[in-house]
């Protein structure tokens, strides 16, 4: 697996895979990766000729400097994580190079932001998106992948992308779960032996939301869910609601939808974990666990 630092490199390796007539897939990542990263990483390959994975602790979506500070980095690591899975290229750029003569923009989020990470992290989704066109920008990939655990960061890039024209096509990748239900996630690393196991709680709690969800009331789906939360976490939690699947609006009522999706934000020692999951009128979706 090649190691590229400089933005103009990664460009340079995306123009040569393009005259070689390759297809590009993308999957932006934070590091410290694990493998619901893995699995993107294979999903890329399965629809692509090249699959670069980037590794880029991004200051701009970071609105707690001790987050960011200790944000986990496991390069080696990675590296080996990378390589095994057959990804063939890692873009790992430093921060003075890949913001020179950067500006922030302003993009238009549709209001997606509105609710939920929205306000508990004012400027966060702008980090986010700004630094996806960054990348964007040098890679150029055909398509890029975001999990779902990231829900709305997911439904903000693609009515980005969608607004804006980017050419890429933003994919959308299943959660991947811990086999007690966690969703995995580079920040898990960061919690003690108790506190991994109090973190369950967050897909308890939308397991008990599932279970009502279309048979009782929004209001009674909402209150089985923070009921559980209150119970096995006590404070802590940022928020739990359910919302449209598509624009993410809390819902009062379920009208005529065939779908909705629970949300849940919590902090559990160090860390504040959020997850979702889609609530259906019949059978529920399964998500696979490692
Ligand atoms: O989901 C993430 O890891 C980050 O938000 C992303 C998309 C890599 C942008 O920094």
């Amino acid at each position: 697996m090649e190691l590229i630092t400089l933005p103009e490199l990664a460009a340079l390796w995306s123009a040569q895979a393009r005259r070689d007539g390759a297809s590009i897939g993308f999957v932006p990542t934070m590091g410290a990766l694990h493998e619901g990263h893995i699995d993107l990483i294979r999903r890329a390959l399965q629809g692509h000729d090249r699959v670069v994975c980037s590794i880029f602790v991004n200051p701009l979506q970071f609105t707690n400097e001790e987050d960011f500070a200790r944000y986990p980095n496991r390069l080696a690591q990675d590296q080996e994580l990378l390589a095994a899975a057959g990804c063939h290229a890692l873009f790992k750029p430093q921060r003075v190079d890949l913001f020179q003569d950067f500006v922030l923009q302003a993009y238009d989020l549709g209001g997606l932001d509105a609710y939920w990470e929205g306000p508990s992290r004012p400027g966060h989704f702008q980090g986010v998106v700004n630094v996806v066109q960054r990348l964007f920008s040098f890679v150029r990939p055909d398509s890029a992948l975001f999990g779902e655990k990231d829900r709305q960061q997911l439904a903000i890039i693609q009515h980005v992308a969608q607004h804006e024209r980017w050419p890429e096509r933003i994919l959308a990748c299943p959660t991947l779960r811990a086999s007690d239900g966690l969703a995995l996630s580079s920040r898990n690393l960061r919690l003690n032996t108790i506190e991994r196991q109090r973190a369950t709680a967050l897909y308890k709690a939308l397991q008990a939301a599932a279970e009502t969800a279309f048979k009782a009331s929004v209001e009674e789906t909402t209150r089985a869910g923070t009921t559980v939360l209150g119970n096995l976490l006590g404070g802590g939690v940022d928020y739990f609601g359910i919302a449209h699947p598509r624009t993410l609006v809390p819902l009062i009522e379920w009208g005529d939808l065939e779908e909705a999706v629970a949300v849940v934000a919590a902090q559990v020692g160090p860390v504040r974990l959020i997850d979702n999951l889609t609530l259906t009128r019949g059978e529920r979706p399964s998500e696979r666990a490692t």
